[in-house]
């Protein structure tokens, strides 16, 4: 075959938006291409998207994710631990959207509970309720595989002991599990500002983190307030003394997900108290 009549032209951007490639696709009828270029240029005007958002980001202001519900999660460490998994079913039969499990080491509190083999067991009992554990512990980042093969759905860790903050979220997001970050009543919520966006929640104790049953801090509200004020879709949980007296006073301030130890575990009606807590909350929720 000879091509010495063959001329190559490179084409130009210009020529791929002119009318001319038509003419092209006409002459080669042969190669219609199906439908004629359509190009779009990147729209390198538009804001950044949040860079660490994730798909149901909490903390995104962006948002691209669903209104903030009302879950109550009973706090399971005053119930009978030695019939831990009958005791969190009935929780869960009398409307319980999910368990709060209370992991403490002796050390970050001076206080001893459970660690993953007991959660994995309820795990087996407890198929589908989805699991919160709250990790009152010295070295968070030593629990994230043992947790996560566990069953825990979600990670709630004190950033006290931290120093690598993003570093243990990472873990846990590629151990498969939701991120929760907590603080004492000693702490600032200023303190973990930067790594909300990375955070799938935020638990503001409401009482010293170590035992059940203690008075409920009021004047921790003003860290839910701050948080609902500059972050409207993140999932604000409280814990310590909360309960019917105390409720109002939580979902005023922004709270949605509420955990409940003594007041729901200990009460003589547990499907009462529970729907009392809800539609407190969403008697808030815009
Ligand atoms: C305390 C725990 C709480 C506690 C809640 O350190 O983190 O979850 O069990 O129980 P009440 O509601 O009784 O304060
Ligand atoms: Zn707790």
């Amino acid at each position: 075959m000879n091509f010495s009549c063959l001329t190559i032209r490179v084409l130009t951007f210009q020529d791929l938006c002119s009318p001319r490639l038509d003419c092209l696709r006409f002459k080669t009828s042969k190669f219609r291409a199906p439908a004629p270029l359509s190009l779009t240029l990147a729209d390198t005007t538009a804001s950044p998207s949040c860079p660490k958002a994730r798909p149901n980001c909490c903390a995104c202001n962006k948002t691209n994710k669903m209104p903030i519900q009302a879950k109550i999660g009973p706090s399971i460490l005053n119930a009978d631990l030695a019939n831990l998994a009958a005791e969190s079913q009935k929780l869960l039969d009398n409307g319980a959207d999910y368990l709060h499990l209370d992991v403490m080491d002796g050390a970050f509190v001076p206080n001893l509970t459970f660690g993953h083999p007991m959660v994995k067991c309820l795990r087996n009992h407890i198929k589908e309720a989805f699991f919160e554990t709250h990790m009152m512990v010295q070295n968070p980042e030593q629990w994230i595989a043992p947790m996560a093969d566990a069953g825990v759905n979600l990670y709630t860790f004190h950033v006290e002991p931290v120093k690598d903050v993003c570093n243990v979220t990472r873990k846990i997001q590629e151990a498969g599990m939701k991120v929760g970050l907590a603080i004492k009543p000693g702490t600032e919520v200023k303190e973990i500002e930067k790594y909300i966006d990375v955070a799938d929640l935020v638990l503001v104790m409401t009482v010293e983190p170590g035992f059940g049953g203690q008075s409920f801090m009021a004047d921790m509200m003003p860290k839910v307030e701050w948080l609902r004020n500059n972050y409207p879709n993140l999932d604000i949980e409280v814990d310590g003394g909360v309960g019917p007296k105390t409720i109002d006073c939580c979902a005023k301030a922004g709270a949605n997900w509420i955990v409940s130890g003594t007041a729901v575990v200990g009460s003589a009606d547990q499907r009462q108290v529970i729907s009392e807590l809800r539609n407190v909350v969403k008697s808030y929720l815009k």
